[in-house]
């Protein structure tokens, strides 16, 4: 019955290590809501770009991402949904958008916001397993009617005929013997991997993030060493070094934790075997006094008392365990 007890204070410590694997299990859930959070900061953002008066349609504007997200680039056109359906947009940034793209649900107005998360990429989209040859872009529309509103649902693009294709320009090689692959995240959170086509092209049907990928995870002593082909000082490979590392970091830490959690829970637990078996002893010299059995007993006068007496004057510490 001690040990049962003992067992049912055990209970709390094991359901607090159960909830915790389960908070690691939801982590790609929570990944999901920070690029669904970023993509709503940099709407408000992308917007903030647009002149206040003399807003031309069909222009691109360059905006500026909060302090706190040095290294993300965005930019956003305004556009009529018709004019996107019958003319496309040429070149906006590395999207080239054909003519055949329905918004829906139908607006007459849309905003087209570009990402480049640049060495945020690994932060907003981890793939363990994989590398990053190009930072993650992303293309997202929304409605164009109220300039200064945030929190805006996206809009649904869909390219009917050709597909929208993305250019990459600044793309590293891929390790010999891999081949590179296009990846989209779309706004669901799920992934899809395509072939890339002639010179650094993914193409899409629909709005979302895209990147190119290679399957492999560099060693990290190689990591700084890989060349880089044509790639600017922003997406050096050191700064994907450094994602790493945290990544790294935060396994080294959460390792130690868990194995601290480990430790006290080992401790406690022999700490509880220990109580439970000197209750027993206990409880054996009280029934042997009880029946009057000599059992260590030591006559000091007239009182006849358990050698153990030691022990039982710590009924203090007992009762501090017992609920
Ligand atoms: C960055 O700053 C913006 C505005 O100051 C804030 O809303 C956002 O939560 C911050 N994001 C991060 C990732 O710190
Ligand atoms: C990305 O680079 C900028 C400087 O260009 C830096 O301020 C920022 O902290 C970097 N972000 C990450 C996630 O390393
Ligand atoms: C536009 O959105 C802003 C921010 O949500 C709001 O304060 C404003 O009233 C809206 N304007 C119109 C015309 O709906
Ligand atoms: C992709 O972009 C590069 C320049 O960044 C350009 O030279 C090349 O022609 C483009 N490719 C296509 C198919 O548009
Ligand atoms: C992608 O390329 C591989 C070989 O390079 C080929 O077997 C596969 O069919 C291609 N997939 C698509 C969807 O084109």
């Amino acid at each position: 019955m001690g040990l049962l007890r003992s067992l049912s204070m055990l209970l709390p410590l094991l359901l607090w290590i159960m909830w915790m694997s389960v908070v690691r299990a939801q982590l790609p859930v929570d990944k999901e809501r920070a690029a669904r959070s970023l993509d709503a900061l940099l709407q408000d953002y992308a917007y903030r770009a647009f002149p206040s008066v003399h807003l031309r349609t069909g222009k691109l504007y360059d905006g500026e991402p909060p302090s706190n997200l040095t290294g993300i680039k965005i930019s956003a056109m305004r556009l009529r949904s018709g004019s996107l359906r019958t003319r496309g947009v040429s070149r906006f940034k590395e999207f080239e958008i054909p003519t055949g793209v329905a918004v829906q649900p139908y607006v007459e107005r849309l905003v087209l916001v570009y990402h480049n998360l640049g060495n945020w990429s690994l932060v907003y989209y981890p793939l363990p397993g994989y590398t990053y040859l190009a930072p993650v872009v992303g293309l997202l529309a929304y409605d164009a009617l109220n300039l200064s509103a945030t929190n805006l649902p996206t809009l649904d693009i869909t390219a009917l005929d050709d597909p929208i294709s993305i250019n990459f320009s600044e793309v590293k090689s891929a390790p010999s013997g891999y081949t590179a692959k296009c990846i989209w995240f779309n706004l669901q959170g799920l992934t899809e991997f395509s072939n890339v086509t002639s010179n650094n092209i993914c193409s899409t049907k629909k709005q979302g993030h895209f990147s190119i990928v290679v399957e492999y995870t560099a060693p990290p002593s190689l990591a700084p060493e890989s060349p880089p082909t044509g790639g600017g000082p922003n997406e050096g490979p050191g700064k994907r070094g450094n994602g790493k590392g945290k990544s790294k970091v935060w396994k080294i830490v959460g390792s130690a934790l868990g194995g601290f959690a480990l430790l006290v829970l080992l401790a406690l637990l022999v700490l509880w075997v220990r109580r439970y078996k000197h209750r027993k002893r206990m409880d054996r010299m009280e029934k042997a006094a009880e029946a009057g059995e000599a059992l260590q007993m030591a006559s000091i006068g007239n009182t006849r008392a358990p050698v153990a007496m030691g022990t039982r004057t710590q009924p203090v510490l007992e009762n501090e365990y017992v609920p």
